[in-house]
């Protein structure tokens, strides 16, 4: 049988050593978990988007009573973003989090529907998303997009 080895690259730093316009998404990402509504879980996330023109743009997750009917912040943000600019491509992508202890420590990397989301966006605007994901220990960057956190994916490609 053969065998086929999938590897994923990520950079591992401080907030400190990211560049400075880099440091400044994972900064939109941090202040947006204060808008987060996360009243079942106390899990606040914030995503923030860096567009091709330099606007960024932040979301927050959104929580309901019907649990499924909420949305990650990495969604919130991406679909926003989407929405109000559709013909800006994403470029970087950071995600943060705290709970009432604080922020958290390691970096908070996304759900799997939101790694699809993720894929669709960088199809769409024929892009690759840098992935800046905070803790405050140690940030992963994942400079080489979606497909080093989502590999064997399923895109348009199987649908021609
Ligand atoms: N959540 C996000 O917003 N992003 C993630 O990457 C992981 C999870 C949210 C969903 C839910 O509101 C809460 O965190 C707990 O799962």
């Amino acid at each position: 049988m053969k065998e086929i080895i999938l590897q994923t690259r990520v950079k591992v730093c401080g907030i400190d050593e990211l560049a400075a316009h880099d440091r400044e998404v994972v900064e939109a990402a941090r202040k947006a978990t204060a808008n987060s509504y996360a009243v079942y879980s106390g899990f606040n996330v914030g995503a923030a988007v860096r567009l091709s023109d330099g606007t960024i743009v932040s979301g927050t997750n959104q929580e309901n009573a019907a649990y499924p009917s909420g949305l990650c912040a990495e969604r919130t943000a991406l679909f926003w973003a989407n929405s109000q600019y559709p013909d800006k491509a994403v470029e970087v992508l950071a995600i943060a989090a705290r709970t009432a202890q604080g922020e958290l420590e390691k970096p908070i990397p996304p759900c799997g529907a939101c790694r699809q989301v993720i894929l669709e966006t960088e199809k769409r605007f024929n892009t690759p998303i840098r992935i800046i994901l905070y803790g405050t220990k140690e940030c992963y960057v994942v400079e080489e997009g979606i497909k080093a956190l989502l590999p064997l994916s399923f895109d348009a490609g199987f649908l021609e």
